[in-house]
């Protein structure tokens, strides 16, 4: 177990925290994405509301989490990739965490907006606003949006990760994957 990022590796907190982060984003999306499966008011549904809420604010406290490890030195890629991709995706891996942090609120909001049930696994959250259908209705677009632009983000993300791995043969995904056992 490595607790610090080393010239070669994410240290294991840190890759834990993705991989993890990973899973509770796909939580977050399935769960929005199949409630449309069951009636409005059947307890599947619910469920799928209540879990979908857990895994989006998993995913914020994870994030948190993630930011603070950060602090140091990242492992350098080798061999180094063109400078001018690597700026790129700098920007890409800050738009996701502005994601990461902004889609818990905005569900918050919207959630509070609605008037609904704020569950965080056993722990009810206050609600941030008063119910308001007028504002529940924007943040569901601002929600709604951010959703799709996050689609776009994860794409551009994982895809540049494979480049890297398949095309310019670098040490890329490398650094973020559990380091195999040894026998
Ligand atoms: C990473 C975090 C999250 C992601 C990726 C995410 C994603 C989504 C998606 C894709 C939808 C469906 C949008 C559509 O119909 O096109 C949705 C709906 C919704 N989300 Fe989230 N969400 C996240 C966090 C949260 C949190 C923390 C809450 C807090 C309660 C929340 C509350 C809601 C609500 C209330 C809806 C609308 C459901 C409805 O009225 O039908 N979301 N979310
Ligand atoms: C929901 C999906 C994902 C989310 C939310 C996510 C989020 C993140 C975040 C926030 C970082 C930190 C960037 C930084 O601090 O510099 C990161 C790094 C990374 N992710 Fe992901 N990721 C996802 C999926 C993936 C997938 C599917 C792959 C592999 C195919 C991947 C590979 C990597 C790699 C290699 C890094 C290190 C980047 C570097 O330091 O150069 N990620 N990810």
């Amino acid at each position: 177990m490595r607790w610090q990022n080393d010239p070669h590796r994410y240290s294991s907190p840190s890759i834990a925290m993705h991989w993890a982060m990973v899973l509770l984003v796909v939580a977050a999306y399935a769960t929005a994405e199949s409630r449309d499966l069951f009636a409005q008011g059947s307890p599947q549904r619910d469920w799928l509301a209540c879990a979908h809420a857990f895994a989006g604010f998993c995913a914020f406290v994870t994030v948190f989490a993630r930011l603070a490890l950060r602090a140091g030195p990242r492992p350098p890629i080798v061999p180094a990739p063109p400078r001018l991709p690597e700026r790129f995706e700098l920007a890409l891996c800050v738009l996701l965490y502005a994601f990461l942090v902004a889609m818990p609120l905005l569900g918050w909001l919207l959630a509070s907006a609605q008037g609904a049930r704020i569950a965080f696994g056993p722990f009810e959250l206050p609600a941030l606003v008063p119910p308001d259908p007028a504002l529940a209705q924007r943040a569901q677009a601002w929600h709604e949006g951010a959703a799709s632009v996050g689609y776009a983000l994860v794409g551009g993300h994982a895809g540049a990760a494979l480049v890297h791995h398949w095309l310019l043969r670098d040490d890329a995904l490398r650094r973020m994957l559990p380091r195999r056992r040894r026998r």
